[in-house]
């Protein structure tokens, strides 16, 4: 089994850092998006990082422009019918990706694999959406997904080995390495990343330090690439609280408790770098803590 043609579903965050990928490991990429608005924002971010890439000499023009003529983008999930693997990276809600899934169910012919990047959700509870319960299976990039090297691919009990293979050999193709888990909420790196990051809110809540006080802790004391305020930014508080959501809901444990200023930034519209504000103001240079959130 040959995967050749791709179909992304979302251009946010991950869509279109899987899509770039994709493409890069010279796949037919496909990419769907609910408007031709998100859709642009999408491809511009694509573009982006390519031009950057070919200004630091890490890619040539040519390569940036048979990367660019393999990617298309689309609002008609009819356009995804032919492709023979579909990953869907829209938001973090159970009942919007099995929606997704049964529309494509209907649509694609039987061979076609479909793979969700879901950060939390279960695989399972997905695949009862379709009728290809064997061709479905979890593949979660990392963000930044042009950057960063791994690469969670989920089985399920019932996933075909060849399937798993095909995703494999994807994987491999887009230059990251896999690691094989089963369908366990969190998976394995959020399992463990979750619980740190919403540990810092709630350290952050007790005055244990300030944002920078924390971020510095984690960068220069455990050599961590980011402080745990930069990487809540990073992600996106909203995907976060989703994903912490998931997570308590699933183990009951208070450490996937989404802190409540966690929440209370949500509501007011903070959602990190992609709405310019979350636990840093990005609209000034270096982005400056907002301590007050504890006030
Ligand atoms: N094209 C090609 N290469 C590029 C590039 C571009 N546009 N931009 C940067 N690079 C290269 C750089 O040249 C550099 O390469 P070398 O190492 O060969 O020099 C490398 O990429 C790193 O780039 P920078 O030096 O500009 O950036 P950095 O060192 O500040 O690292 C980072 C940036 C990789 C994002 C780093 O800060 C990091 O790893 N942060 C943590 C990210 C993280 O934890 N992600 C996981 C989030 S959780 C998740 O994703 C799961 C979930 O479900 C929520
Ligand atoms: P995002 O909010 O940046 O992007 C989601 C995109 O999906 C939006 O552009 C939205 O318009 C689009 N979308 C929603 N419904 C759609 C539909 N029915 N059809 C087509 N497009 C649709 O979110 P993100 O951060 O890219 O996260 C996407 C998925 O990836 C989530 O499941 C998330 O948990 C997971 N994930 C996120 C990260 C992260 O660091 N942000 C890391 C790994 C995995």
């Amino acid at each position: 089994m040959k995967i050749r043609t791709v179909g992304v579903i979302g251009s946010g965050l991950m869509g279109s850092g899987i899509a770039q990928v994709s493409a890069q490991a010279g796949h037919r990429t496909m990419i769907l998006e609910v408007s031709r608005e998100l859709l642009d924002k999408g491809m511009q971010r694509i573009e982006g990082f390519l031009r950057a890439g070919v200004e630091k000499e890490k890619l040539t023009a040519e390569t940036r422009d048979r990367i660019l003529s393999l990617l298309k983008g689309t609002t008609d999930i009819k356009d995804l019918a032919d492709c023979d693997l579909i990953l869907e990276a829209i938001t973090e809600n159970l009942q919007a990706k099995r929606d997704l899934f049964a529309k494509l169910d209907r649509l694609c012919g039987p061979s076609t694999i479909f793979a969700s990047n879901t950060s939390s959700l279960s695989i399972t509870e997905m695949m009862t959406a379709t009728s290809r319960p064997s061709r479905f299976l979890g593949l979660h990039f990392f963000n930044p997904v042009p950057l960063m090297k791994l690469v969670e691919v989920i089985r399920t009990i019932v996933t075909a080995e060849e399937v798993e293979a095909a995703a494999l050999e994807f994987v491999r193709a887009t230059g990251k390495t896999p690691i094989r888990t089963s369908d366990r909420t969190g998976f394995i790196v959020n399992r463990l990343l979750v619980p740190y990051i919403l540990d810092s809110i709630r350290a952050l809540e007790n005055g244990v330090g300030t944002i920078e006080e924390i971020d510095a802790g984690m960068r220069l004391g455990c050599g961590h690439p980011m402080g745990p305020f930069t990487l809540l930014d990073f992600v996106g508080l909203d995907t976060t609280y989703y994903i912490a959501g998931i997570m308590f809901d699933e183990f009951k444990e208070a450490r996937f408790a989404p802190p409540p200023l966690l929440k209370r930034m949500v509501l007011a519209g903070m959602l990190g770098r992609k709405t310019g504000k979350g636990f840093y103001d990005y609209s000034q240079s270096p982005p400056v803590p907002l301590n007050h959130l504890t006030a």
